[in-house]
């Protein structure tokens, strides 16, 4: 018996470097496949950035968030009417009259908050006021927007307040700035106008004539303007200077209205 279970138990070297590495084979088959598997899930998630179509997808998987960011960037936000702001925001109380607010179209309700004036009213929907709450609960609201959507309720129970206008945008500042300036203009008359209109050639008002061009001034200086861009029985568009540009077609009709005694 103990002659047997000794051979049992010892075992020659070869075996027990077959079992061990028989024993070591299983666990490294499996660390094999598994690190071939990860391997593969990364090449197959790995972008491909060099193909056309990855690229495509890739640019239209970006694309809104980067449209919203060119509009933040570039575009004023575009304020809202107050029928919008009331439809979006305020209807949610105003309608059933939740929380005591004065229903919408209900004069009874409105009544005594009209007699405090469009300011107050404003205030207390940009500020909040007992229930109300401050913009109506809707932060991104401007004073605009509130301003409009107190206005379209108000007038909705009887009152006339006028709501604010948009601010002006950029493109009316922009003609604002460009305002024509006679003094700028003489120049210019001298070297395009002065041909015609210094002696009267043809029939053009001369300049500084004020007989001569007091009927002309009715059209104002916006009309004068016209005629002399887009050019008028004798008178050439422009003076028959195509490329001359219109600030400078501009400051020069500005030069003969207002010597001419027209007022910008
Ligand atoms: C969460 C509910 C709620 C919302 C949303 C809400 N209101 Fe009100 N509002 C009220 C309540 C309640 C009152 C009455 C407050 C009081 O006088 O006690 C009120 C009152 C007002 C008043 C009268 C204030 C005064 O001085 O009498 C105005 C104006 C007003 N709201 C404008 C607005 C506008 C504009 C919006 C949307 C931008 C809006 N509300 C959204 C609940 C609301
Ligand atoms: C080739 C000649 C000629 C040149 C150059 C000329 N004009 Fe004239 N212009 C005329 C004549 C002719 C009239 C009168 C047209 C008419 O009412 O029959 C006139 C009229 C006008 C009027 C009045 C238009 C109206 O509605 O009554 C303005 C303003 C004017 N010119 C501006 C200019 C300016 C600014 C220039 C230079 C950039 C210029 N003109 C160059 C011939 C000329």
């Amino acid at each position: 018996m103990a002659d047997s279970n000794a051979k049992m138990t010892q075992a020659t070297p070869q075996e027990v470097i077959i079992s061990v590495v028989a024993g070591l084979f299983a666990p490294l088959l499996a660390i094999f496949l598994i690190v071939q598997l990860v391997l593969g899930i990364q090449q197959e998630h790995k972008p491909d950035t060099t193909s056309d179509a990855a690229q495509k997808a890739m640019l239209s998987r970006i694309k809104p968030v980067a449209q919203l960011a060119a509009l933040d960037a570039n575009t004023p936000k575009v304020e809202k009417s107050g029928q919008e702001v009331y439809d979006a925001v305020c209807f949610s109380c105003h309608t059933p009259g939740a929380l005591g607010a004065p229903k919408f179209e209900n004069k009874g309700d409105w009544a005594g908050r009209l007699g405090q004036g469009y300011d107050t009213l404003i205030k207390h929907a940009i500020e909040g006021i007992r229930q109300m709450p401050a913009r109506g609960g809707d932060g991104d609201l401007s004073d605009t927007e509130v301003a409009r959507a107190v206005a379209y309720m108000a007038n909705a129970a009887g009152a006339s307040f006028k709501a604010p206008e948009a601010a002006a945008p950029a493109a009316a500042a922009e003609t604002a700035s460009a305002k024509p300036d006679p003094a700028k203009g003489k120049a210019i008359y001298d070297a395009n106008c002065a041909a015609c209109h210094a002696t009267g050639v043809a029939g053009a008002p001369k300049a500084g004539d004020k007989a001569a061009w007091s009927a002309r001034l009715g059209q104002g200086y916006a009309g004068l303007y016209a005629n002399a861009l887009n050019g008028i029985r004798g008178m050439p568009a422009k003076g028959g200077n195509a490329d001359l540009p219109d600030a400078d077609l501009a400051n020069a009709v500005a030069y003969l209205f207002t010597e001419a005694g027209g007022k910008l």
